[in-house]
């Protein structure tokens, strides 16, 4: 069994910098048109000339033969000024904003102390039609981990979309059933991305025969009723649910520790897993506007017009993969994967 799609996008990516590019720009590279890149390097990247310079280390780690895209973002902290964003805006480069709740997750204690920080740099936003790419969790201590969306939804996402009615909003790697309502029934302003990782696990993953590091990411994985909800969404044929794989590499020593962090890997097989998810529902034919359409016409860029062909046909997923003088665990490492890309 073949299927063929227009090629798809990846609207929510981690690339990390130097030597790391190598490994994971190519895979990406390899299925995917664009990628909007995550900010949160360190330093991270809040101006429009890291942005620009970022991109032109990304670009020069792109296979001969390839084209790929990066479409930047900047990340959002309390210092950012509407000419902040009107100099992103005006570069063509910076396609959005990511907002870090200070303390969310990996790199993140640069990040957003307080919403009410950034109401210039929204409202600028809101103007020059950028928008605004959510962590949505909040970093409260007393709320449980399981809860940390559900409540920023409506302590601080509710709230923001009636102050400015007009900003792009996306709610980056959605994870609950609450997050899914809250999507559907906001105006078209509000958008969600979904992973392979939340759309093929629950938290099960995380505790299997032992503590697994390697399926440890923020937002954390949930039960099987929000990763049902979130199977549904995503092949419902709704605009407002798009592919971003929040592909996040680490270092294999840097997961298995003491103290592991947040992020899994799924760059090298992001358009296999996708299928994987979506044949197991039931719904392959939904794939093509999850993957490759629905995104790029939220961010009102042009769909893609080149194709990609999956073949049914199994393939194991390598231990790991080279990283900087380390290596890497992909998701599914040492498994069989159903569906393999064409090169
Ligand atoms: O699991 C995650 N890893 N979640 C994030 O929000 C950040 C990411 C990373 O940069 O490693
Ligand atoms: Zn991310």
């Amino acid at each position: 069994m073949e299927l063929t799609l227009t090629r798809p996008d990846d609207w929510h990516l981690h690339v990390r910098d130097s030597d790391a590019l190598t490994t994971v720009v190519a895979h990406t590279a390899r299925q995917f048109a664009r990628a909007i890149i995550m900010p949160n390097l360190q330093p991270p990247v809040t101006k429009t000339a890291q942005a620009l310079a970022y991109r032109e280390r990304i670009l020069a780690a792109v296979p001969e033969g390839l084209q790929f895209t990066p479409l930047m973002t900047l990340y959002l902290t309390d210092q950012t000024t509407a000419d902040d964003i009107v100099e992103a805006k005006n570069s063509n480069r910076v396609q959005a904003v990511k907002l870090y709740p200070a303390g969310a997750t990996t790199n993140s204690a640069a990040g957003v102390t307080d919403i009410s920080n950034t109401w210039a740099a929204l409202e600028s936003m809101q103007q020059q039609g950028m928008p605004l790419l959510v962590h949505a969790e909040v970093t409260d201590p007393d709320i449980d981990v399981f809860d940390r969306e559900k409540v920023f939804i409506e302590r601080h996402l509710q709230p923001l979309i009636q102050r400015f009615p007009q900003l792009k909003v996306v709610l980056e790697h959605v994870t609950t059933r609450e997050g899914i309502e809250f999507v559907s029934s906001a105006p078209d302003t509000v958008a969600a991305t979904i992973t392979a990782h939340h759309l093929l696990l629950n938290r099960n993953a995380m505790f299997r025969g032992g503590l697994q590091p390697h399926s440890y990411c923020l937002p954390v994985l949930k039960r099987e009723s929000h990763r049902e909800a979130l199977l549904a969404a995503a092949t419902s044929g709704s605009r407002k649910f798009f592919l971003g794989t929040d592909s996040a590499p680490h270092a294999r020593e840097r997961k298995e520790s003491s103290c592991g962090c947040a992020g899994i890997y799924t760059a090298h097989a992001a358009l296999e897993l996708y299928a994987q998810a979506f044949e197991d529902a039931g719904a392959l034919q939904q794939l093509e506007d999850f993957a490759s359409h629905f995104g790029a016409d939220f961010y009102g860029l042009p769909r893609n017009t080149d194709k990609v062909m999956l073949v049914k046909k199994d393939w194991q997923v390598p231990d790991s993969y080279p990283l900087a003088g380390s290596t890497l665990v992909p998701l599914l490492a040492g498994e069989t994967l159903h569906w393999q890309l064409q090169p």
